[in-house]
């Protein structure tokens, strides 16, 4: 059967070698990710379109890896509330402080925007079986996509993973392997799963369509902000891929003509007993070295040597923004704060958000008339036994 060509290729996000998007699409030779870049990106005129269209992240289609006629494997993720939080505000000297709340999403995360895509993407490939490393959410992401698309799913968590997100993983039917160790162990586990199996592997940048779907986080931000750019965006980071992609989006909706003034300052908040990109960021290095002993309640958090490295620091260093750490103690207080103050049932990466916007803002980087955009990323309870 002969196939039209996609209307987007990939390009090595390190060496810049370029490849057909036709099929399964790994990393590059070079070992570094692939980014999508597509043909032609819809004239601002095209706005107007988004009016009939449903709130799910597949209202912005044409920015999205999805050829005439496919339809996604999809479970309503995106439309998430951009929620005010005005007592925070008030209490922490902000006068326009917003949470993007992900804890809405399908499976409880922003993980379900990035895997729906690449699932999506995979099972237009002939894919029916995909593994899967995660500190959690991404694993009950993957099993809820997987069965939504008719495949399998392998998961491989830490055994110190949240009780309730184990629970969910295997609520969707995926099969659940437990790893002494942490999210580079379970790596090292399912790239062996996917040799042994042909099983898809779509760890965090292993595969170029997760990055699309986080994408959506910003296009969808910047529509709810009527078309303009926050000040700062404020992003806890392990394996980086929101921040890569709200990044990407900010890139392709400024060169697209849709929205004028500068991209948002962009910052990596990470917890302190495991913060590589923070550290890479202060020694001026453009990759991170392996965090040794990583530690945090943060699960998501935990990621000692994210494989998008380079392109975290890109974004920080090019949007202007930086990496600051905070302590479990402070993030665990800023969900509390989330919580009780706002309503928001902050997860522990979300309150590390919160935290590391209040330390942005005690160091002079956030100034008090900003605009200051923090995200929640998944919900609380997966966090609760
Ligand atoms: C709730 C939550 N927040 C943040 C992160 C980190 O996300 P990213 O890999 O996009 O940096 C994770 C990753 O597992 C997560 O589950």
């Amino acid at each position: 059967m002969k196939t039209a060509p996609l209307p987007w290729s990939l390009e090595c996000s390190a060496c810049g070698k370029t490849r057909a998007a036709q099929g399964l699409a790994g990393v590059c030779e070079c070992g570094q990710p692939y980014l999508v870049r597509y043909a032609a990106v819809p004239p601002p005129g095209a706005r107007s379109a988004l009016a009939e269209r449903d709130w799910t992240m597949w209202r912005y289609r044409e920015w999205l890896p999805l050829a005439e006629g496919e339809q996604p494997v999809t479970l309503g993720e995106g439309g998430t509330p951009l929620l005010p939080a005005p007592r925070l505000a008030a209490q922490h000297g902000f006068s326009q402080l917003w949470v993007k709340d992900e804890s809405t999403n399908p499976t409880g995360s922003f993980k379900a925007r990035g895997l729906a895509a690449a699932v999506t993407r995979a099972a237009h490939a002939g894919a029916a079986s995909f593994v899967v490393p995660t500190a959690g959410n991404a694993g009950v992401a993957l099993a809820a996509y997987a069965a939504r698309a008719g495949a399998q799913a392998r998961v491989y968590a830490p055994a110190s993973t949240p009780a309730t997100i184990l629970s969910q993983i295997k609520t969707f039917g995926g099969d659940l392997v437990l790893v002494e160790g942490h999210i580079g162990d379970c790596g090292a586990a399912a790239r062996a799963f996917a040799s042994a199996t042909g099983a898809v592997d779509v760890s965090t940048l292993r595969e170029p369509y997760r990055i699309e779907g986080k994408k959506t986080l910003g296009l969808e931000l910047v529509e709810q902000l009527d078309w303009t750019f926050p000040d700062a965006v404020v992003y806890p980071t392990g394996g980086g891929t929101g921040l890569i992609g709200m990044w990407k989006a900010f890139g392709e909706l400024a060169r697209a003509g849709w929205v004028g003034g500068m991209p948002p300052r962009m910052y990596s908040v990470q917890a302190a007993g495991c913060a590589p990109v923070v550290r890479a960021f202060e020694d001026g290095a453009d990759s991170c070295p392996e965090w040794r002993d990583p530690s945090t309640i943060a699960a998501g958090l935990r990621v000692p040597r994210p494989l998008g490295d380079r392109l975290i620091l890109r974004a920080l260093r090019e949007s202007g923004g930086a990496a600051v750490a905070v302590t479990d103690a402070q993030l665990r207080t800023a969900a509390c704060e989330l919580q009780t103050s706002e309503g928001i049932d902050a997860c522990p990466e979300g309150g590390a958000a919160l935290a590391g916007a209040l330390e942005l803002k005690a160091r002079g980087l956030i100034r008090a008339r900003e605009r200051v955009v923090v995200f929640n990323t998944g919900a609380g309870w997966l966090y609760r036994a």
